[in-house]
């Protein structure tokens, strides 16, 4: 694997991990907050309505390496229903809606932080992200673009309204086969 920014060069996996310490980012009352997505080049996170065809076994390895950095894993219901989520071995935290009412993100994260946990990877979908983003909740986005077009109707990786355009910068960006693992933070 090669890193292209910053300071090029070749790295692996946990090489670049290994110095990644999220839990000693948490923000006031609530855990440090980073989304991971995959996405084709046409900007769709799914196809035929999964995530696992966009991403190389390097992906996968990536969002291992992640998972392995942080306390809890956090979806929404509507992943939960389509992607497999056995064998997790972090906490696993399922988003949905109670009585058609959407849930209280402010003060599910104050929750979790109030249970000693400091750190959630949120794996999506593109729903809860939008809920998130529009929240200011979301410190970071792992976002792998995968050298794949697929077309059809798919989601992008975040939908539904932002109260305006959110900055990002890219913290690092590395590069296999052809495939991109970017990391951006708000900036
Ligand atoms: N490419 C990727 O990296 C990636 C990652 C994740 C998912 N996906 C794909 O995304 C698709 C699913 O999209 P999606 O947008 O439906 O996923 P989602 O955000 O996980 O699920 C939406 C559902 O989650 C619950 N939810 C989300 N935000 C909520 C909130 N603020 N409050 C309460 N409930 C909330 C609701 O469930 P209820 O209505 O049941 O309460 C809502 O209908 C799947 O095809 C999956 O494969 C792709």
């Amino acid at each position: 694997m090669r890193r292209l920014l910053p300071e090029p060069g070749e790295t692996t996996i946990s090489e670049q991990l290994e110095t990644y310490r999220p839990w000693e980012n948490e923000r006031e009352g609530r855990p440090f907050l980073a989304m991971n997505f995959v996405a084709t080049l046409d900007g769709r996170a799914t196809i035929d309505g999964r995530s696992g065809p966009i991403g190389s076994d390097t992906d996968t390895a990536m969002m291992s390496g992640l998972r392995g950095r942080f306390d809890a894993v956090m979806i929404g219901a509507g992943t939960k229903r389509v992607e497999r989520y056995a064998n997790l071995d972090k906490r696993l935290v399922v988003v949905q809606s109670h009585e058609g009412e959407p849930a209280d993100l402010p003060e599910l994260l104050g929750t979790l932080r109030d249970e000693g946990v400091r750190a959630v990877l949120c794996e999506g979908g593109p729903t809860l992200h939008g809920s998130l983003q529009a929240e200011g909740l979301v410190d970071e986005l792992f976002l792998t673009i995968a050298p794949k077009l697929s077309g059809g109707a798919g989601p992008r990786i975040l939908e539904g309204p932002l109260p305006g355009v959110m900055e990002m910068e890219l913290a690092w960006l590395l590069e296999e086969d052809g495939e991109l693992f970017a990391r951006y933070r708000r900036s």
